[in-house]
């Protein structure tokens, strides 16, 4: 008899413990269906998931978790008939909560028998929302990576083989200028000059773009108001897009300052643009916007101002979307594009900090996102000087003999005389033997000190003494960002007597 009772105690404590388990389990919606899918019991954890209380939910039947969309293709029973079937149902999917809000749920049904009949399902949901945003942001991230490191590889090909390509444009660019002073009258051969002079415009044009892309270019970053660059740059647009197209503006007056190269920001408009007016060959309009956002994408989070090119053009096919920011990448005629006008913009934005979007619908158009972060201090008034004649001495530092040649050239055609060596220690040498009015030096130079080592020294020592480097490309470059100021080779001659004229005495 006691033993009996005993039992009976037994019983009933691991029943009431058990009770007690399943009601408290928070974490986990842990309820019984009946075989026709009412909700026959509740626990803490389907309150907290699904939001209903046990009043409310215990005789409903569970089809009512379940999408609009689901209920009426019969998933809730299919369900239920996979599990009698196979002894299991499982899946994720989209679920409803009591308030309409929807949660991403595991969701695992098990038919109960009793002496081999069903007399119902055990049913355990968990809300496994996050655990899904944080694996589909793992995959964005990592998808983003893989993308970068490709870029990064074709990036170093294409900077080694541009940097190259520079020199040799400084050289046929510089020499050219000598040559039309003494031409004289030949109409022939100012024909011939000409000639080689715009193809050399349009090489430095190429190599520039790819040494944007290899993120190589020097850049001379400044706060820019966006609002007013484009003011200035209107008519090139215009001219960029011809007649057949509108060009739309959407700018917020309030726009955010950015910090950027004004040439590149300038060169990218321009590429995206002039990619619009191809996607249209009947007319259309682009419109081209900014407006301030604020991003809490992983790589790119906080405050960003995005600038929009879209078009009503013929959009991109998406096998073609992959594709179109690798350099050489083009789908135009041959002569017709040389595949580097996207591959500019994105290493333009990259190199900016920040980056480019893009979206397309076939037969509606497309819409370029270059978003850039906001710079907090402000944008100066730029303030344009007038190139005087020049007077005095400059010291050239060029390793490279005929580069060396051309700029001498130059200077000298702008009224300076020249001293040149071939290294920054014979530089300090000759400044300190002879004294100079200037120094012109390279960057990228043999030897133990480089142009901004050498720089660097100058100010220290001669903090008077003006500094203009020159370069063809150099990641050094990125350090000093606006430390020096920097001319491009291969520059013509009013780019060199504009920027001395600009050095701070
Ligand atoms: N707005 C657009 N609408 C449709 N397709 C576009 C658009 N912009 C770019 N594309 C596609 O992307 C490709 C690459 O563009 P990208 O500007 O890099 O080179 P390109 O225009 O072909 O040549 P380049 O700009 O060097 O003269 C284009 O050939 C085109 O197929
Ligand atoms: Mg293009």
């Amino acid at each position: 008899m006691v033993q009996k009772f005993k039992q009976q105690r037994d019983l009933f404590e691991s029943e009431r413990s058990f009770r007690l388990l399943v009601e408290g389990v928070a974490d986990y919606a842990l309820y019984m269906l009946d075989p026709t899918g009412i909700i026959t019991s509740w626990n803490i954890g389907g309150e907290r998931i699904k939001g209903y209380t046990p009043d409310e939910i215990l005789g409903q039947h569970f089809s009512r978790f379940y999408t609009e969309t689901d209920r009426a293709n019969g998933k809730p029973m299919r369900a239920l008939g996979i599990a009698r079937d196979q002894g299991r149902y499982e899946e994720e999917g989209w679920r409803v909560r009591k308030g309409g809000t929807f949660f991403w749920a595991s969701v695992i049904i098990d038919p109960i028998y009793e002496d081999g009949h069903l007399v119902g399902f055990a049913k355990i949901t968990r809300d496994i929302t996050e655990r899904r945003n944080t694996q589909m942001q793992i995959e964005t991230m990592q998808k983003q990576l893989a993308e970068s490191q490709k870029f990064d590889a074709l990036g170093q090909l294409t900077g080694g083989v541009a940097h190259d390509f520079n020199n040799l444009l400084m050289i046929i660019s510089g020499s050219l200028h000598i040559l039309k002073r003494d031409t004289g009258e030949d109409a022939k051969l100012q024909r011939a000059i000409s000639a080689i002079e715009t193809a050399t415009r349009r090489g430095a044009a190429l190599t520039s773009q790819l040494l944007t892309f290899a993120r190589r270019q020097s850049v001379n970053p400044q706060p820019i108001n966006f609002a007013d660059r484009i003011e200035a740059i209107r008519e090139v647009l215009e001219t960029g897009v011809g007649s057949a197209v509108q060009l739309a503006y959407d700018i917020d007056r309030n726009v955010w300052p950015i910090n950027a190269d004004v040439s590149e920001l300038e060169t990218g408009l321009l590429n995206l643009v002039i990619n619009a007016r191809d996607a249209m060959p009947d007319g259309g309009t682009v419109t081209i916007s900014a407006r301030n956002a604020v991003l809490s994408d992983p790589l790119h989070a906080g405050e960003f101002v995005a600038i929009s090119v879209a078009d009503t053009g013929q959009g991109i096919p998406s096998d073609v979307l992959d594709k179109i920011f690798e350099p050489f990448f083009t789908t135009k005629p041959i002569g017709k594009g040389t595949g580097l006008g996207l591959s500019q913009v994105h290493g333009f934005a990259h190199q900016a900090g920040g980056t480019v979007k893009v979206e397309s619908e076939l037969g509606k158009g497309t819409v370029f996102t270059i978003l850039l972060p906001r710079e907090t201090s402000e944008p100066k008034q730029d303030k344009t000087v007038a190139p005087a004649a020049g007077s005095g001495t400059v010291l050239l530092v060029e390793d490279n003999p005929d580069v060396a040649t051309v700029s001498t050239g130059l200077l000298e055609q702008l009224g300076y005389q020249v001293r040149r060596v071939a290294d920054a220690e014979a530089a300090l040498r000759e400044i300190e033997h002879n004294g100079v009015d200037l120094v012109f030096s390279d960057i990228v130079m043999p030897g133990k000190m480089d142009g901004l080592s050498l720089a660097l020294r100058l100010r220290e020592i001669r903090p008077d003494l003006p500094i203009l480097l020159a370069t063809g490309y150099s990641d050094a470059a990125a350090d000093v960002r606006g430390d020096f100021p920097i001319l491009r080779k291969p520059y013509e001659i009013h780019e060199l007597s504009e920027a001395i004229a600009k050095l701070p005495r």
